[in-house]
Formats: C-alpha cells, structure tokens, sequence
C-alpha cells in the first residue's frame, strides 16, 4: 500500500483553509486524498468550516448552526473566497475525500448526500466523536469511517474498534510504537496529523504509518523519497 498525503483543510498553510480555493490546491499539488471538515446550517446545509463559529476564519461573527446559508454566503473566508457547502467540493475536485463530521448534528445531512451520489468509495468519514460515527455507519452501513485523537492513550484502539472505524487518525505529538502495534493487531490504518516538517515526516514513515495529514505541499514531494 503507497504511503497516503491527505491535504489539511485543502492545503491550508498556502490556502485560506476549508475553501474551493485550498480544495484545488491542493489537488494541483497531486495530495493523494484532501480533508475538509463539515457543521451544519441553521437551514440544514452541509457547511464546509472547521470551528462552531465564523469568527476566525471569515469576516463575520457567531455560530454557523445560527446562520442560514444564504446568511453564511456573504461572509468572506479568505482571499475573496465564499464558504463552500460539501457538495460543490464534490464537484470542484475529483480527489478522494476525508469529511470530518465536527457537529454530530451534520452525520445525518452526510449521509443523505452520500446515498443520494454513491460516495461511499470517495468520501471516508472522520470523527473525534464516536457516537457521530456510530451514526454514520447505521445510517451508511458500508462507509468506511475513521476515529480522529488528539489527547488519547492505547484505549483509543477499542474505542475505533467499538464504532468499526477501519482507521485512526492521530496527533503525532502522541504517537507511540506500543500504539502502533496495538492498532495493527485490530486491523486498523493509522494516519499521523498534522506533519509539516521532515522530522515529522520522518517519524511517522519509522513508524510505519499509512499516511499523514498536512498543510505543506512540499510533504508530498518528500514523501516518494521517504519510504
Ligand atoms: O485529519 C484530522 C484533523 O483534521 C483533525 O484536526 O483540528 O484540523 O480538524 P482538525
Ligand atoms: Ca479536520
């Protein structure tokens, strides 16, 4: 299996993140897979943004679940780019995907969109919320999820193995062999997020990870030289 480069929010550190514009990006960087992440609307549209609130990476502010999407269509996320709603990321890039369900309150709308375009070959689901996963996979029976962890110890490999995440994606601050181990012996991937320096890169190729979630184009040119 070739070592995965999966674009962080597109390609976030040279793209205002989460936009159409940072979704092409990333792809023209040839990233192997591009991230993105999802809430949901006031109105019930899947909103491509990365925190509960507008505040930091648009010129607005508030809660995007209080804003309808025509509210949210005004706002500027960087660089003159509008916030895009899952569907047109479909349409605007061809790469295979990682949707991160950040309110569980969006696994629904996911999963409409996912019967309603047959995505389940394209579209893996992310979560650091087990039960939005759990959600994913009653509503998407064949979809292939992953549990995402930030703070975690070797639990988190029953916790995957609890929702049946094929994958973990993990910070690589806490990345340890005996981990690594323990989730091969389940059948897990493992992911490493986020790696932006060739140190970063070369910890999780030693450590025989599958892949690793970045912001830099430059972490796929030195992955093929990596292996
Ligand atoms: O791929 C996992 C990563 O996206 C989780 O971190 O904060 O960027 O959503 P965050
Ligand atoms: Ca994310």
């Amino acid at each position: 299996m070739n070592f995965l480069t999966i674009g962080h929010r597109g390609i976030m550190g040279v793209e205002p993140e989460n936009t159409l514009r940072s979704f092409v990006a990333a792809e023209l960087a040839g990233l192997d897979v591009i991230e993105l992440d999802l809430h949901l609307s006031k109105d019930g549209a899947l909103v491509v943004m990365h925190d509960a609130d507008v505040d930091r990476t648009t010129d607005g502010s508030g809660p995007i679940a209080d804003r309808t999407l025509a509210q949210i269509r005004t706002l500027d996320a960087g660089r003159g780019e509008r916030v895009p709603v899952f569907e047109e990321v479909l349409d605007a890039v061809r790469a295979p995907l990682q949707a991160e369900i950040k309110d569980i309150a969006a696994a629904r709308a996911l999963a409409d969109v996912m019967h309603a375009r047959n995505l389940v070959p394209r579209v893996e689901v992310l979560s650091f919320h087990d039960a939005a996963l759990a959600e994913i996979s009653r509503l998407v029976p064949d979809a292939r999820t992953a549990l995402v962890a930030s703070r975690y110890g070797l639990d988190v490999v029953d916790r995957a193995t609890a929702v049946g995440a094929g994958t973990l994606v993990l910070n690589i601050r806490r990345l340890t062999l005996e981990l690594v181990e323990r989730a091969r012996k389940a059948d897990l991937r493992i992911i490493g997020w986020v790696v932006n320096t060739q140190d970063q890169l070369r910890l999780v190729r030693a450590l025989g990870l599958d892949g690793a979630t970045t912001d830099h184009p430059e972490i796929k040119r030195t992955a093929r030289f990596t292996a």
